[in-house]
């Protein structure tokens, strides 16, 4: 199998709180695209870490009464440990208080000023802090507050530095229409379309009043725009500036995942800032919608947060996992809740993938003796691969579907056949049935290792077994 390169990222987090579901959600979905991958002999590189500067975090710090470092350093392992409880495994952490950050956006801010796209000027605009960016008054609610913080912007009058965004108005669009940078889902590369055409303005690289931020190379009166900071951590992580072999190989990325409130960031503003410095554009920006909470967004500034590390306490990261990318379909926004996860648990978790595993089992250890055939490729590989095909190309929900539409045939397929009383009868027949159905849940395990590795791994250890035994239940019933 030849080994292809694939560098994955989910966003960097703001250290101003823990995290929650909403932004497990995205490290979620690289984490499946990942194990998929590596699974495909790919060489993967799956990064994602923590935003630790700017206003934003200095100000949270400050109201919780510690130093900004100690609550960075809080937060940011909260974000590791809560990615550890939710089996997310990334190849790479990388906080942007770190030295070898700071080192490589000094170098590409240095490589920026010698493309002579920058220059210095009077500004004055709305900055909210919860974005950590300008706001357009088009963009704010007829009360002339941020929609996603409902906050009131402040009135910020600075000489900054800016990058001539400007004259990227059309090889992004190119770029953009070629798919040469792929957008998806569609409607977010038309929004991001829309956005171009209405025409590009130039956008401040520096800030005077920002606090806690890295120094601006070449005027030390001014510290770098947090989210050009942030944004660069992608070239930083594969070695930018200090490892350029890395760097050559894994760079541009195949696939940033973003929510939506930050493809234009990622889309418009970052490749632009590529080419100027002579690098590549990433070639796929996926975004996702928002998990809402009685329909507002759920945030940590507006603190109607769901943590995920108590649902992974009760219901197990596998089902936390599960519940993420089949409830709401990726690219549209979606109540979540526990009453709504646990109605997929009890219903798709226990009745379905977990009946099939225990009673299947308990088939094999009592009319065969635990003894099953070597196992090949079922009857359902292609609609697994289908399923697997679906993942790749970020369709989480109906690749679910698909896989649940075979445990369902599986465990229907019990009921008509009743292999209870095929016993005694025709046992050959009833031996070729559960060797069938092992070799179905076999492939079923196969397409969910990506999403629900633990299960798939106990599933395929107990069809593995010398002498197969009645299982333990996958997911006991919660009332
Ligand atoms: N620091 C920036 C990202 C820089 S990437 C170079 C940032 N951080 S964030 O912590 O505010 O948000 C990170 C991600 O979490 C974003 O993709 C955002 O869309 C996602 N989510 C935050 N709240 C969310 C929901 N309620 N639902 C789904 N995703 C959410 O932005």
């Amino acid at each position: 199998m030849s080994q292809n390169k694939y560098y994955i990222t989910a966003p960097i987090y703001y250290v101003n709180d823990k995290p929650h579901i909403g932004s497990a959600y995205t490290t979620i979905a690289a984490d499946v695209v990942a194990r998929l991958r590596r699974f495909s002999g790919d060489e993967v590189y799956f990064l994602t870490g923590t935003a630790e500067h700017g206003t934003k975090i200095a100000e949270s710090a400050e109201k919780a009464g510690k130093e900004v470092r100690v609550f960075a350093d809080e937060n940011a392992a909260k974000f590791s440990l809560t990615w550890d409880h939710l089996g997310i495994a990334p190849d790479d952490f990388i906080r942007t208080t770190e030295d070898r950050h700071a080192q490589a956006v000094e170098k590409f801010f240095l490589k920026l000023k010698s493309s002579g796209k920058v220059y210095e000027a009077d500004y004055e605009g709305l900055y909210c802090i919860g974005c950590e960016s300008f706001k357009k008054e088009t963009e704010l609610t007829p009360e002339g507050l941020c929609p996603l913080h409902n906050k009131k912007p402040e009135l910020v009058k600075e000489r900054n530095w800016f990058f001539k965004l400007s004259e990227y108005q059309e090889i992004l669009k190119d770029k953009i229409e070629a798919d040469e940078i792929k957008i998806e889902p569609f409607v977010r590369k038309n929004e991001v379309l829309g956005f171009i055409n209405q025409g590009l303005e130039d956008i401040a690289i520096s800030r005077r009043t920002a606090k806690f931020a890295l120094p601006l190379p070449w005027d030390k009166e001014q510290t770098i725009y947090v989210w050009l900071d942030e944004l660069f951590n992608y070239c930083t992580a594969v070695g930018y500036g200090a490892d350029e072999e890395n760097f050559k190989k894994f760079w541009p990325a195949d696939a940033h995942l973003v929510g939506k409130d930050i493809i234009k960031f990622h889309a418009v503003i970052w490749p632009a800032l590529l080419l100027a410095i002579g690098e590549q554009p990433p070639k796929k920006i996926v975004a996702h919608g928002f998990f809402t909470v009685g329909g507002q967004k759920m945030s940590k500034t507006l603190g109607n947060v769901i943590d995920p590390n108590d649902w992974v306490d009760k219901y197990g990261a596998d089902a936390v996992r599960y519940f993420v990318l089949r409830e709401v379909p990726f690219g549209q926004d979606g109540d979540v809740s526990e009453d709504k996860l646990k109605v997929r648990y009890n219903s798709d978790l226990a009745n379905g993938l977990g009946n099939l595993f225990s009673r299947l089992t308990n088939m094999i250890e009592k009319y065969l003796g635990g003894e099953i055939a070597e196992i090949e490729k079922s009857a359902k590989r292609a609609e697994i691969e289908d399923a697997l095909t679906l993942t790749d190309n970020f369709k989480f929900n109906i690749a679910l579907e698909k896989i649940w539409e075979v445990i369902a045939w599986a465990n229907q397929t019990i009921d008509k056949e009743k292999p209870w009383e095929l016993a005694g009868k025709d046992d050959a027949k009833l031996k070729s049935l559960l060797n069938d159905l092992a070799a179905v849940l076999q492939d079923i395990a196969f397409g969910l290792a990506p999403y629900m590795p633990e299960t798939a791994e106990k599933i395929r250890a107990g069809l593995s077994a010398e002498k197969i035994t009645k299982a333990e239940p996958l997911f006991p019933h919660i009332e």
